[in-house]
Order: structure tokens, then C-alpha cells, then sequence
């Protein structure tokens, strides 16, 4: 019999856990499948004492992540433990030192460490694999990397954080304000940690990163991303959106453009019709762009136990099978450093703010808008008590700095009260 596979899981959270009952239950069909056997000879995480919802005692146990990693009967490590530094960094690169693959689902040590790191494991015939990093079970970088390798891929964009896409959705759905239904995805555990990597958008961003290097051949770039979260986004904005066909999602679109390449996550308007705008709850979606193929949609969970561990497993079974391939999708030494695009391609925006109600206030924002040569199509009023009057405009296509030089301008008009609301309308 063929020597089996042999994994080395670090970390036995939701994730980790999750890899460890489908090695168990499905040790049959991945053996069939692979033509060897998939095993865990030993695994680490910080409480050796924790209840895991599955039995561990067959395995050895480390308590230091790079012990595990060095270990003779691992042959993969499966990082499952999370954090951009720290133990995940240290055992990823003891084990690509040593040779060995590395599976990982740890988006945000890719996102900033990843050149560095698919370096380390070239220089020794490894590689990085990290299906479960981007969109959770939907198996997007085996679509890029496999499926869709014989095109050039001219956009990638997506929904990517699901507690952001809960959170918008709730709001319209239940009429509830941003902070009540903040706090409701907190009590439900929805939430990282630290929060602002989910609402604040740079979760999403690093998911972003890692599909931008691999899509159009460029270093991974995290700081050339433009990121704004979802914590401005209202009610209000949701309900007029939504009153002009239109929902509220945060989005990451990138794209290589004549201005350099375009990475942006931030909340925009889409159809309400389009397969993004019908995206409910916690769901992701990651749609494709290729010059043979045209537009690919991809639609699934973005995390939780199972669509995470299904992902991991995807990429256990190619390296059981013998299948590898570069950790960005090429070799890294053919990588371009991506040249940030100095401005998103001009879009139609939508606007809210709020005026003093008093004779000619619309004329003097329209006229700030008109000398930063953005022009209206479509404006609204809506029932209010004086002395505010809450407005929304729509713009024709403009740029991000036209419609900066009318915001700017915007206090000087002395109707403008608070702070304007700008959100980019994708088609
Ligand atoms: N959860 C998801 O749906 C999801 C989706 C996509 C990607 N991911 C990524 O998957 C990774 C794991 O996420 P998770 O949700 O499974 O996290 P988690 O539930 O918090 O589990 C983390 C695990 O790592 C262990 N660990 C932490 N520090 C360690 C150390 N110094 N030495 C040994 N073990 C250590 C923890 O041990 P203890 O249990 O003993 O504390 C725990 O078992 C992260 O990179 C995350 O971004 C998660």
C-alpha cells in the first residue's frame, strides 16, 4: 500500500476540530480517493485538557506548535491556529525549512506575510496552500488556479466577510439600527475578537489580497488596498438604497486597470436584482472575470466548522494525490509588484447628508457639486421635521477626488449639517 499522508494539525479550534472529525468519519473515501491513506499522527493546541467533540487520543500531542512541525511523522502542517505573527508564523516556517507543505486557512499571516513566506517555501520545493483563507468553503482558489487557468482574469470581486453581509442584511430586514444589531452578531459570537477586523473591513481586505496575487500574478499588497468598514452605513442608507432598487454590501473589487491595479473593499450599492444584491445573511460570493470564460459566480458559507474544514480538506487531497501547485499560482520569483491604481474608476455615487431647511440650501450643494464637475441624476427629499432636511443625491459616473473636492466644499455652503454619507454604486 501506498504510505499514507501524514497531517500534523495545529490548532483544534472550530476549524481544527472540524479537520479532525472528517479525517475520522471519511478515512475510507479519502483513502479510495487519494490511492493512500490521510492521517493525523499528532496535533497541538493550548489546552491539551479541552473537550474537542472528538477523540484526540490516538494522537501524539505537542504543546509548542514547532515541535509539531519538525516532527519525522508529520509530513503537512495544517496551521489551524490563526494570527498574523506569533506560533503560526514560527511552525509555518519551521515546516517549510524543513520541506514540508504547509495548509492554512490564516488569511491574515498571507495577506501580510505571504511573498516572504512563498519564498521560504520555494527555496525548498514546498509550497502553501490556503483554500480555507478566502471565502471559506467555496472553493475559489482551486477555480483560479485549476478550472480557470488558461485565461486572463480581468476582475475579481466579492462579498467576503459573512458577519458584515449578516449585519446589513439584518438591518433592512428587522429595521434595526447599526449598533443593536452590532452588539446581536456579538451576543450570537459572530464577531473576531478584536471587531473592527470584521466591520472595519480588513478581514475581507486580507481575503482580497490573497485572490488579487493569485488572479493577476502580483505580490500579495495588502497596503495597497483601499479599505473603508461598514460602521457609517444606516438604516436610512439601507431603506433609501434599497427605495431606489439598490442593496448595501461591502465589497472588494480588484482589477487590473491602464491607472495601475485597482483593490478597494467598502460598502457600495449594487442591483438589488443582481445575484450580489439577492446575497442574504451570512452567505459569501466571489464572481470571477475571465477573457475566454466571461463571468463565474460562486456562492456559498464563507466560514463555520464545516465548509472551513471541507475547504482544507480540498487542499489535503491534491497533496495526497501528488498535485501541487505554487503558493500564489506561479512560481514566486515571476510575481509582478502590482502598482496601486491612484484612483477607483469613475462610478456613479450615491449621497446622503442632511441640509438646514432653509430657501436655496439645495441650489448651494448642487452648485458645489457642479463646480467639482460632478453632475446629479437623480435626487431625493424625504418627509422630515424642520429645521434639517435629510436629501439623497445620485450622481452620473464621477471620480472618488470630484466628488472630494464637493465634500470638501460642502461646509463652506453653511446648509450642510454633519458629515455627508458617500457610498460608490457598482454596477
Ligand atoms: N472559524 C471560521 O469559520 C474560519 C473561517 C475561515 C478561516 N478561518 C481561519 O482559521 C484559523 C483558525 O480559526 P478558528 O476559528 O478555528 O480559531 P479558534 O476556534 O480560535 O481556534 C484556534 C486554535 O488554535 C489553538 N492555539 C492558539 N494559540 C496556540 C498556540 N500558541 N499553540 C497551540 N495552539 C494554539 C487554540 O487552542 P485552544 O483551543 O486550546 O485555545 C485553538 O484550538 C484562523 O486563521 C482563522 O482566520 C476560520
Amino acid at each position: 500500500m501506498t504510505a499514507p499522508l501524514r497531517l500534523g494539525i495545529a490548532g483544534l479550534g472550530t476549524v481544527g476540530a472540524g479537520v479532525v472529525k472528517i479525517v475520522r468519519r471519511q478515512a475510507g473515501m479519502l483513502q479510495t480517493r487519494a490511492g493512500r491513506p490521510v492521517a493525523i499522527t499528532a496535533v497541538t493546541a493550548r489546552s491539551r485538557d479541552k473537550d474537542r467533540g472528538v477523540p484526540l487520543g490516538d494522537y501524539g500531542w505537542e504543546d509548542d506548535p514547532v515541535a509539531l512541525a519538525s516532527r519525522d511523522d508529520v509530513d503537512i502542517l495544517v496551521e489551524l491556529m490563526g494570527g498574523a505573527d506569533g506560533p503560526a508564523k514560527a511552525a509555518t516556517e519551521a515546516a517549510l525549512d524543513l520541506g514540508k507543505t504547509v495548509v492554512t486557512a490564516n488569511k491574515a499571516m498571507l495577506a501580510l506575510h505571504g511573498q516572504a513566506l512563498a519564498e521560504r517555501a520555494e527555496a525548498q520545493n514546498a509550497t502553501i496552500r490556503f483554500e480555507a483563507a478566502v471565502a471559506g468553503g467555496i472553493p475559489v482558489m482551486k477555480s483560479l488556479t485549476e478550472g480557470l487557468a488558461g485565461n486572463q482574469i480581468t476582475r475579481v470581486m466579492g462579498v467576503m466577510n459573512g458577519t458584515c453581509n449578516y449585519i446589513l442584511t439584518r438591518m433592512g430586514d428587522a429595521g434595526l439600527p447599526y449598533d443593536e444589531v452590532f452588539a446581536e452578531a456579538n451576543a450570537l459570537g459572530y464577531l473576531e475578537a478584536d471587531p473592527t477586523l470584521d466591520v472595519g473591513g480588513i478581514d475581507a481586505a486580507h481575503k482580497l489580497t490573497l485572490l488579487a496575487s493569485v488572479a493577476f500574478g502580483t505580490t500579495p499588497d495588502f497596503t495597497g488596498i483601499e479599505i473603508e468598514g461598514i460602521e457609517r452605513v444606516s438604516i436610512d442608507d439601507i431603506r433609501h438604497a434599497a427605495d431606489m432598487g439598490f442593496a448595501i454590501k461591502l465589497l472588494g473589487v480588484a482589477q487590473p486597470t491602464a491607472r495601475g491595479l485597482e483593490q478597494r473593499m467598502s460598502p457600495c450599492l449594487v442591483p438589488l436584482a443582481s445575484p450580489l444584491g439577492q446575497l442574504d445573511g451570512a452567505t459569501n460570493m466571489v464572481v470571477l472575470e475571465g477573457d475566454a470564460v466571461g463571468q463565474i459566480v460562486l456562492r456559498g458559507a464563507g466560514a463555520g466548522e464545516g465548509p472551513t474544514a471541507s475547504a482544507v480538506m480540498g487542499d489535503v487531497m491534491d497533496l495526497a494525490r501528488g498535485l501541487t501547485v505554487p503558493t500564489f499560482g506561479q512560481p514566486v520569483s515571476s510575481l509582478t509588484q502590482p502598482k496601486p491604481a491612484q484612483a477607483a474608476a469613475p462610478a456613479p455615487y450615491y449621497l446622503r447628508m442632511t441640509l438646514s431647511d432653509k430657501p436655496g440650501a439645495m441650489a448651494k450643494v448642487a452648485t458645489a457639486l457642479g463646480e467639482a464637475g460632478v453632475s446629479i441624476d437623480r435626487m431625493r427629499q424625504y418627509q422630515h421635521e424642520a429645521p434639517e432636511a435629510p436629501v439623497l443625491f445620485v450622481t452620473h459616473k464621477t471620480t472618488r477626488a470630484a466628488l472630494d473636492d464637493a465634500l470638501a466644499a460642502f461646509p463652506a455652503t453653511g446648509v450642510v449639517t454633519g458629515d455627508p454619507v458617500a457610498l460608490r454604486i457598482e454596477s
